[in-house]
């Protein structure tokens, strides 16, 4: 008689177990399609990914390029360097346009201007326009719009140079 109960609880105690594991895995599987489900889905290329743009010598010193994918400008200094200038104003976040006539840019909204490296030449923007980071792999220039960099002056280490305009 008591070798029976013990047979019973031990089985119960069997499905109680199984019952629990086959639970947590099933937790853990719902858990993991819920994060999967709310990572962003960048495809290389896209704005918010790292966008391959182009040739070095494309770009000719003193020029700003509208990436319309991406959301920027790549300007071009005459040294040779680059930045990629989020086109967002930091007043209010309006689209800026370059202006070539004027050689700045020049905010719709409430007149900011700004020069081509994006610093503030008139308010009410409170700060440069931010940047996205520029690298230059073999000749070829590629700018990651998943990490934008805000600032509050011009900074010399920003700009990104091809490897013999470095040396
Ligand atoms: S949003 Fe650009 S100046 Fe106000």
């Amino acid at each position: 008689m008591t070798e029976i109960n013990d047979t019973n609880i031990t089985r119960r105690d069997f499905l109680k177990t199984a019952w629990s594991v086959i639970g947590g895995i099933t937790a853990l599987e719902a858990g993991a399609l819920a994060i999967a489900y709310m990572q962003p889905r960048l495809a290389e290329g896209e704005f918010g990914g790292v966008l391959t743009i182009g040739a070095v010598e494309d770009f000719p010193p003193g020029s700003v390029t509208h990436i319309t994918d991406g959301r920027f400008y790549l300007t071009r200094f005459e040294d040779g360097g680059f930045v990629a200038i989020y086109q967002r104003c930091t007043h209010l976040g309006c689209s800026v346009p370059w202006e070539q006539t004027e050689n700045m840019f020049i905010c719709p909204c409430h007149n900011s201007q700004f020069t081509s490296d994006g610093d503030v030449l008139n308010p009410p923007a409170p700060r440069p326009l931010d940047l996205f980071a520029v690298s230059i792999e073999e000749g070829i220039v590629k700018v990651d719009t998943g990490n934008l960099i805000v600032r509050d002056q011009f900074d010399p280490a920003h700009v990104a140079y091809a490897a013999q305009e470095n040396e």
